[in-house]
């Protein structure tokens, strides 16, 4: 097989006391569009921020393209960056933000003006690149924000959160673009919060809690890990609190999540569900609603993690 273009080993990371990323790591292969699947304060952002060069004091090793990303600076200019929180100038307009950016990298000036002229049309702003980006509206803004990340065409492309703040139209615009940049075998990780942007567009996912990878691979392989599994929502007028030491009663039942209202269970086979359903029923545990769900990747996460995303 060939060799990955990025190979990340035993990352942890500190901010005083918090640990923000424990002993992570993942290996990424070219032109794989890999997602990285966490809720708030998993440490997507101090991982991208680590790759980036700008979180330093870290433990671990990250190697690109079989070298040491730290140790050599010249391979910094083959990884692109679109972070999080945008980082353009609002007063100046969308081509001459990507000739400023661009004018930091060795770029010909005339080879740079032709890749600006490329990005804005990948990113579907050319018709707008004369306006000050102060105009654009937030997904406007996130397709420029790609857009610099790109302009000195990086071999390894990282999104932190791309979608972030902004609609449901602009976000499929965004995820369109981000695959058409894998299909031109750019490499590219993205974090998301979502779990149907990393069903859509990503080969390979990871599954991130607490500053670890709890599980990666492609979406059939995760899904595995529950598909011999049936995940049923049980909802009713209940508190965590209450339910909680009911289901666990009941060797048949594994608890996959609970909040008030409605508790995540998972059986090995839906003939087990009357039994449950009237052992709570003795408990005098109100039931409003059950929804059987086949095995996706919120299970998984369920499974892996005991909470849910939205949480
Ligand atoms: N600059 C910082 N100082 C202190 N704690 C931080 C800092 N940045 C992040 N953290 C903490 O590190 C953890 C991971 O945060 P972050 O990487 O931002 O996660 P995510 O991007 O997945 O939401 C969280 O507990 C967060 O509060
Ligand atoms: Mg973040």
């Amino acid at each position: 097989m060939e060799q990955p273009i990025l190979e990340i080993k035993d990352i942890s990371k500190y901010y005083n006391d918090i640990k923000a990323l424990d002993q992570l790591g993942f290996t990424l292969h070219k032109g794989e569009i890999f997602g990285l699947l966490g809720p708030n304060g998993a440490g997507k952002t101090t991982l991208i921020s680590i790759l980036s060069g700008t979180v330093k004091d870290f433990s671990g090793t990250v190697r690109f393209k079989g070298e040491d990303l730290f140790a050599n600076r010249r391979l910094k200019n083959d990884i692109g960056i679109v972070p999080q929180d945008m980082a353009f100038y609002e007063d100046l307009n969308a081509m001459d933000n990507l000739l400023f950016w661009g004018g930091l990298y060795n770029i010909p000036p005339k080879e740079l003006k032709r890749r600006a002229l490329q990005l804005l049309d990948i990113v579907e702003l050319s018709t707008r690149s004369k306006e000050p980006v102060k105009n654009f509206s937030g997904g406007m803004k996130r397709r420029l924000n790609i857009a610099i990340g790109l302009i000195h065409q990086p071999e390894l492309l990282l999104l932190d959160e791309p979608t972030v703040g902004i609609d449901v139209q602009a976000k499929v615009r965004i995820l369109d673009i981000i695959k058409k940049v894998g299909m031109e075998g750019t490499s590219v990780i993205f974090t998301t919060h979502q779990l149907s942007e990393v069903e859509e567009i990503c080969q390979r996912i990871a599954i991130m809690d607490k500053g670890s990878i709890l599980a990666s691979g492609t979406l059939e392989q995760l899904v595995k890990l529950v598909e011999e599994k049936e995940v049923v929502d049980i909802s009713g007028d209940f508190e965590s609190s209450r339910i909680v030491p009911v289901i666990e009663k009941l060797p048949a039942a594994d608890i996959l999540a609970v909040e008030d209202g409605i508790v995540t269970i998972a059986l090995d086979d839906t003939d087990q569900l009357p039994a449950v359903l009237s052992h709570l029923f003795q408990n005098t545990i109100e039931i409003t609603d059950i929804k059987i769900k086949s095995p996706n990747l919120e299970a998984v996460f369920l499974k892996l993690t005991g909470r849910s995303l939205r949480d």
